[in-house]
């Protein structure tokens, strides 16, 4: 087996930004591992055999643990009879109406395989329900997506002018806001009155609180413009509640996205909501979305099998209660270190703030080394992660911010 030096060097020379997700190429190398080859539970293992309590969870959808065996099993059980078929598995049906039965806003459901191009089908059928061209977005919605000038570009990273590849009469129709910008949505709104089709919006990680307001205010602005709302649970869904932001600040939208906490890691989107919305894409085309792998059955017994855990657990009120031990955990050691850095947000996850940002690098080096994986916009608990876990996390942690703080 290859070193992680080796690794990195090989990914160099292939493979533009290092991966073909721009979120793992390693920055923080030698600390960071090139690569992962093993994880079980809450622990991953990388190519010098290092291994690392991990709340990164493969940016998010590893939401029950590494080779989970109720899903893994499932999954075994799937690829015996099959990966997928030329007519719908029971499993497309079962699923959606499991999905439909869980989540609050969802009355019809169809499945694509990736977040971003759930997001472009919700887009799509907005246009076409409301005869309307323009789209604003707040937050990240996947690349796919990325097309308003000065608007996010990847989780944590915005365009200066439109993003390169997109042409200007296609970024023009597109139109960036920030989180919790009543001002900027109300002028936006204005200028192009009757014109906007939708509001995507992915809730904000540390000020996710602001929610509580702002989705009730973004409810009644595009009622009273004939907008639709499409909200962007891709991280939210199955996380902070089992139907994500609009579950949890009690706003339905119109239509919604659920993908990183469906099929604990397997590939797998989800787009839902009112079912006069989603008919849209019917059998007479008026928004045709399709495509070959949307509905695989092993991405889809793999969920059966995690919602089923879900159901029968009470998931979402774990990664609660881990993450208020681990993230104020966390924040007491900060705070006995002097180091300006702590974590906000909701407690399924942390978003790390750093009021000198000088100290981001040493201290996710720091982590690495001390055998943490972490990650800056938001580090995830999973079903996984026991008290002892968090135990050791922390301690090892507190190792690191004593390193950091020489
Ligand atoms: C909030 C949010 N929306 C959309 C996406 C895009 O999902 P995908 O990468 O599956 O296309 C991401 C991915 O990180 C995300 O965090």
């Amino acid at each position: 087996m290859p070193t992680n030096a080796e690794w990195q060097k090989r990914f160099e020379r292939i493979m533009p930004w290092g991966s073909g997700t721009c979120s793992k190429a390693p920055v923080y190398a030698p600390e960071e591992p090139a690569v992962i080859v093993r994880g079980s539970g809450c622990r991953v293992w990388d190519a010098d055999g290092r291994e690392f309590i991990d709340f990164r969870n493969g940016l998010g959808p590893v939401t029950l643990g590494y080779a989970y065996p109720e899903v893994d099993e499932a999954i075994a059980r799937q690829l015996k009879d099959g990966i997928i078929f030329s007519q719908p598995s029971p499993l497309e049906c079962e699923v959606a109406e499991t999905v439909c039965r869980m989540v609050p806003c969802a009355e019809k459901a169809r499945f694509l395989k990736t977040g971003g191009e759930a997001i472009a089908a919700c887009i799509r059928i907005a246009r076409a329900y409301t005869g309307r061209d323009h789209i604003v977005q707040i937050g990240y919605n996947g690349w796919l997506n990325s097309l308003a000038g000065g608007a996010r570009i990847l989780p944590g990273k915005t365009a200066a002018e439109y993003p390169g590849g997109v042409p200007a009469g296609i970024g023009e129709l597109h139109h960036g806001c920030g989180w919790n910008d009543t001002e900027t949505l109300g002028d936006l709104f204005d200028e192009y009155k009757n014109k906007i089709a939708a509001v995507t919006v992915a809730c904000d990680y540390a000020d996710a609180g602001a929610g509580k307001t702002f989705y009730p205010f973004l409810r009644k602005l595009a009622d009273e413009n004939g907008a639709l709302l499409i909200f962007d649970e891709i991280v939210m869904g199955m996380r902070i509640a089992i139907g994500g932001a609009h579950d949890y600040f009690g706003v339905d939208p119109d239509l919604a996205v659920l993908s990183k906490g469906i099929a604990n890691g397997m590939p797998l989107a989800v787009y839902l909501g009112r079912a006069e919305v989603m008919d849209t894409c019917d059998r007479n085309g008026r928004a045709v979305v399709s495509s070959t792998f949307a509905g695989d059955a092993l991405s889809l017994a793999a969920a059966k099998a995690c919602l089923a855990v879900y159901e029968r657990e009470d998931v979402v009120g774990f990664l609660w209660k881990q993450g208020k031990k681990m993230w104020d955990g966390l924040n007491g050691i900060f705070k006995r270190n002097g180091l300006g850095i702590k974590t906000a947000g909701l407690y399924p996850y942390g978003a790390f703030v750093f009021e000198d940002g000088g100290l981001a690098e040493p201290f996710f080096r720091a982590a690495y080394r001390n055998g943490v994986c972490l990650y800056g916009s938001a580090s995830y608990m999973n079903f996984s992660h026991g008290d002892n876990d968090v135990a050791e996390a922390l301690e090892r942690l507190s190792k690191a911010c004593g390193e950091i703080k020489k």
